[in-house]
């Protein structure tokens, strides 16, 4: 790690996307107060991903993040996070099997808050007010008091992160996970599904694994790893003072970490290489995401990952590519080439959703066909590349919402309007998330097919 970086070296570099707080000094107290608060996670929980993402980079493991493009304060019940969660261990269990090797599981929550935005402000009937930039800077009513920025947001999206997050725990250690519950919820999916024919033998084939388990003693009494599972939170680190506040040296090792969150991404708008976001990034020793767009080229990806992964860990960097189903061929193949040329070992997980995104009816929406799509182009190329497609990255929520056109269930551009809830991007509902686990898990078990068995190994 160069010598020159510290929690705050970002803020002499230029930056994208800060949001316009009226009062620098409400916002430097609140830094402060912030930078004394616990940590929501710890280093070696970072580390824990850390190995996990590096099994993902060497083709033995595959990766799951999801949750919602933005948490908001409104929404946060216990309902929200239990129906989440229990949509995401279901296609966590079939990835599972489909791969015959582990998944990590990493959710889009627990301090998920800031959005990137096309335009600094909005206009409706004559009246500009700034964007809302997600709940730990703005509100999103349209009113000038919700719209301007308000340091204090960020203490209760603070707050709002430890809750989840202490929840989340429980159900991951707690009994929830256990497996033959995820895998009951995955067979009431099924009867509830008009073309669960597709995915009956998969589920079939689970059920028979689980009777044989349970015949032969490995129960979730006798076994542990049976009733728990290993969850980490990740979100976007957009708002760079937030993340600084709570960045921290690790007693253990004397390495700074991020610790708002296990793993933090940088979006596509942010990652110029010689700007804010990367400064940040590239001194914190967590597992580091990077959303790779359509603008981004082979040398400057290769730029990035000098700066981003030095010592070439395995699992420090995860790029997320989100071309758009039409797209994929003509950008991910060069990219791919690139890594393998200069020998950069990264996780490459495929986010479906950002680069499909249209407009129907008045209604932001992704019709399903077309996540579909980039996923399959995803694999295709990585199997012409001879590489591992290594994840998928959804925005998704447990509950049944029409904001995503398609799927079994079929939503249709006039359903979009009855249950379209979502503060940012449309999700997938908790049903087109378990159809899209199951359709990825046949790419997988193709994939399992073609080369020779890769043994997974526990992390
Ligand atoms: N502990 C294992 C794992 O996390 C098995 C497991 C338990 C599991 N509960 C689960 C897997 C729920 C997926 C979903 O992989
Ligand atoms: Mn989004």
């Amino acid at each position: 790690m160069s010598m020159d970086w510290t929690p705050g070296s970002w803020r002499t570099k230029p930056i994208e996307q800060v949001p316009a707080y009226p009062d620098p000094l409400a916002l430097a107290e609140t830094e402060k107060r912030l930078s004394t608060f616990p940590p929501l996670v710890f280093a070696g929980e970072a580390r824990k991903l850390m190995r996990g993402l590096g099994e993902v980079a060497e083709g033995r493991a595959f990766l799951l993040q999801g949750g919602d493009c933005a948490e908001s304060f409104a929404e946060h019940g216990a309902d929200n996070i239990r129906d989440f969660f229990r949509a995401f261990l279901q296609m966590a269990v079939v990835l599972t099997f489909a791969a015959s090797s582990p998944v990590v599981k990493v959710g889009r929550i627990a301090g998920q808050f800031a959005k990137p935005r096309s335009n600094p402000d909005e206009t409706r009937d004559g009246q500009t007010l700034p964007s809302y930039r997600g709940d730990i800077i703005n509100g999103i009513e349209f009113d000038e008091a919700s719209r301007i920025p308000n340091p204090e947001r960020q203490e209760m999206a603070y707050r709002q992160s430890a809750a989840t997050l202490n929840l989340l725990r429980a159900f991951a250690q707690g009994g929830y996970a256990n497996l033959e519950n995820v895998h009951t919820w995955m067979l009431g999916f099924l009867a509830d599904s008009p073309q669960a024919a597709r995915y009956r033998q998969l589920a079939d084939r689970i059920s028979e694994t689980m009777h044989f388990m349970r015949a032969i003693g490995i129960n979730a009494e006798s076994h542990p790893s049976l009733r728990e599972t290993d969850f980490f939170t990740s979100h976007e680190a957009l708002l760079l003072g937030y993340e600084e506040a709570l960045t921290r040296v690790d007693s253990t090792s004397g390495d700074w970490y991020a610790t708002s969150g296990h793993m933090i991404w940088i979006g596509d708008r942010t990652r110029q290489e010689n700007n804010a976001h990367v400064e940040f990034c590239r001194g914190i020793r967590n597992p580091i995401g990077l959303k790779c767009g359509p603008s981004l080229e082979p040398d400057g990806l290769i730029r990035l990952i000098d700066k981003l992964n030095p010592d070439n860990i395995p699992g420090r960097l995860t790029l997320i590519a989100r071309f758009g189903h039409e797209k994929v061929e003509a950008h991910l193949p060069k990219l791919i080439r690139a890594v393998q040329k200069e020998g950069r070992k990264v996780v490459w997980s495929c986010d479906p959703m950002h680069g499909n995104t249209i407009t129907l009816n008045g209604y932001k929406t992704r019709p399903f066909d077309r996540i579909l799509a980039e996923v399959q182009s995803f694999f295709d190329v990585h199997h012409a590349e001879g590489t591992h497609a290594g994840g998928i990255h959804v925005e998704m929520t447990g509950k049944d919402v029409t904001e995503c056109t398609g799927g079994t269930r079929a939503v249709s551009a006039e359903d979009l309007s009855d249950r379209y809830h979502t503060h940012c991007d449309p999700r997938l509902n908790a049903t087109q998330a378990l159809e899209l686990a199951f359709l990825v898990a046949e790419l997988l078990k193709k994939d399992r097919e073609s080369v020779p068995a890769r043994k997974a190994v526990n992390f």
